[in-house]
Formats: C-alpha cells, structure tokens, sequence
C-alpha cells in the first residue's frame, strides 16, 4: 500500500486483500469485546469541508478505537481556508500536528493537491465527484462477509449499481475495486444523464468484466447477488440540471415489491447512505426496514473494522494488534440497532 489512500488507483488486489484480513482482525475491537492503545499518543486531523455524518464519525471512532486521539474541523467557514490559505498551507500546518490527516473536499483533485505537501498519510475521505475509496474498501468488506455468510463467492457475482452514477463518487470507486476480483457482472442502471463516465466502464471491461447499462430497473433480476444504490448527488448539479432533475422515477425504485418480484430471497441491498427521505426523492425504499436482505447498517457497521484497519496499516502497527488486546469492561447491547437481525 502506498503511503497515502487518494485513489482506488494505488491499490493492488493483494493490498485490498492484506486490508480485508485485518479488517477482520478488528473485529473484536469494533464490536467492543476488546480493546487496544496500539496508537496511544498519535492524533488524527479531520478535515471535512464537505457534509458528513458516518465518515467523519466513523473514521474519528476508529482512530480512537486504537487508542488514538481526534482534532477536526468541519466546513470552511472556521478554517482559515475562508481566509484564503491554500491546501499547501494547510496541509503543512496540519502535518506539524498530526500523525495522519483525512480530508473531504468539494473539488475533485484537491485531496491529492493537499497530500502533495506532506509525508504525513493522507486519506480521501471523499473529493468532490472524484473518489471516496475507503468507502469502497468497506463496501467490499460488506459483500465478501455478506457473501460469507451466505455461502457465495464473488467469482461471477452479478452486482447492480443503480441510481446517480455520474456523480456518485462511491460507486467510481467501487466498481474499480470490484474490477480487480475475478470476472464478474456488473449492471448499470441510471437516469439519463447520470450514466458512469465512459473511462470507468472501458477501464473495467477491459479487465474483463461483463458490464451492461439499463435505463430502468424494470428487467428481470432474479440471479441479481447485489443491488447497491445511490443517492442523486444534486449538490454537484448546474442550476439547468436542477431545474430539469424532478427526483428519481418510479422506475428506479428499490423497494420490498422490486426485491421480491425482480430479485430473489439472497439478494442483498446496499446504499453507502445517507437515503434523501424527502417526498419525491425516491431513494432507497423505508419499506426494507427489519427486511434482513437491507444490508446498509451492517455496512455502517463495517465502517469501523475497515477503517481501523486502513490506519493500522499506514501507521504500521497492524502486526501489533493482537500482542495489545484486553478485554472491554463497558455494557454493550447484544443487538445494536432495534431491528437489527
Ligand atoms: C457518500 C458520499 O459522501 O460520497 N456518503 C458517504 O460517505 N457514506 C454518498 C452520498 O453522499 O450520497
């Protein structure tokens, strides 16, 4: 793994790999059995200039997980950047006084431009509608335990990824990664104008992958293993766009009708969140609340092993871990969520 996480680009299929497993071995940590100080003394710097709720969260759980310690800031109006300091400055400044930085911003680029000025690792927590590759990472994570546990294999899965594909940069990543595994099927279905650029879909089909694009989810799923939806990104639109865009259709619902009439029992949804639970957006249904094929908060959930797994390695302490570990004396809930299954 190179010494910063900008780009799915940097990561070969024995790195991702490497991450999977020690994600793994985060577990018990994750789910508060145990506890490490592995990175006691070192302190993050989160930077987010852009909305946030699970990665700024989650990625500042993780690195106190490990024993760590979190400075942030969120949004430009209480950094210096509204008193014009470029990213060179920046990053510099914060590299004097933390041991890794992740940074959301809204220009694509602008988190390789920032990690450019720095030997401190540097992690992408989204760049306009660039990458969010540690979002990918655990979405990956999500299928290959999904798929554990339902005795599938990745090798040949067929996986639909529905909804703002131009500007979503979740999926962008996703599919890159998802590129490097073993041949597998890969739809795309997305409102017209919104379709994945066109260097993502000859990228991945040259890796060999079958990959078909729909402008509607009204075909027949049933050998469908993922169906990973994503939120309209109208924050990335022109004011035209924004005029004309009335909300996703009825045609790209994801909801209990779509999954038990086009799908099958074992297909499972994902959504990397949040859902636009405003009328007429049409996200991901509510309707799949308590439905154990909704896999979105197990991903949530997922966030932190990877994570924490993302920093042990950079930081290089993942051999450490184990040679740390002691049991958690806090109450913890069997059952996290109230309908959690
Ligand atoms: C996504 C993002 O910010 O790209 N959210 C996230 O990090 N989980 C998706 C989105 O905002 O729609």
């Amino acid at each position: 793994m190179s010494q910063h996480l900008l780009t799915v680009d940097s990561l070969s299929r024995e790195s991702v790999d490497h991450l999977l497993r020690v994600a793994a071995r985060m577990e018990p940590i994750a789910s508060r059995r145990q506890v490490t100080r592995v990175l006691e003394g070192a302190v993050l710097g989160n930077l987010f200039f852009e909305a946030s709720t699970r990665t700024r969260v989650s990625f500042n759980a993780a690195f106190c997980r490990l024993g760590g310690s979190v400075c942030d800031t969120t949004g430009f109006t209480f950094s210096s950047m509204a008193k014009g300091e470029s990213l060179y400055d920046t990053s510099r400044v914060m590299s004097g006084y933390c041991d890794a930085i992740v940074m959301r911003h809204p220009d694509q680029g602008s988190v390789a431009e920032f990690a450019a000025a720095t030997n401190v690792p540097v992690i992408n927590g989204g760049d306009g509608p660039g990458e969010h590759p540690s979002q990918a990472l655990l979405d990956l994570y999500t299928i290959d335990k999904e798929f554990h546990r339902l005795g599938k294999s990745l090798s040949g899965a067929h996986i639909l990824l529905t909804g703002d594909l131009k500007y979503g940069r979740t999926v962008h990543s996703l599919v890159k990664l998802l590129s490097l595994y073993d041949p597998l099927r890969i739809t795309l279905a997305s409102p017209p104008g919104l379709e994945m650029p066109s260097t993502l879909i000859d990228l991945v089909a040259s890796r060999g992958h079958r990959i078909e694009q729909r402008e509607s989810l009204a075909n027949d799923f049933s050998d469908l293993d993922v169906v990973y939806a994503t939120r309209i990104q109208k924050e990335r639109f022109t004011d035209e766009m924004n005029e004309s865009f009335q909300g996703l259709s009825d045609d790209f619902m994801v909801n209990r009708d779509f999954l038990d009439q086009r799908c099958n029992q074992s297909t499972i949804v994902m959504h990397p969140l949040p859902r636009d639970s405003r009328p007429g957006a049409n996200d991901l249904n509510v309707d799949l609340n308590g439905d154990p094929r909704l896999a979105i908060f197990r991903q949530t959930d997922n966030g932190i092993p990877m994570r924490m797994a993302i920093f042990a390695t950079l930081l290089q302490v993942d051999t450490l871990i184990e040679q740390q570990l002691r049991p958690a004396r806090w109450f913890v809930p069997s059952q996290i969520g109230t309908l959690d299954r």
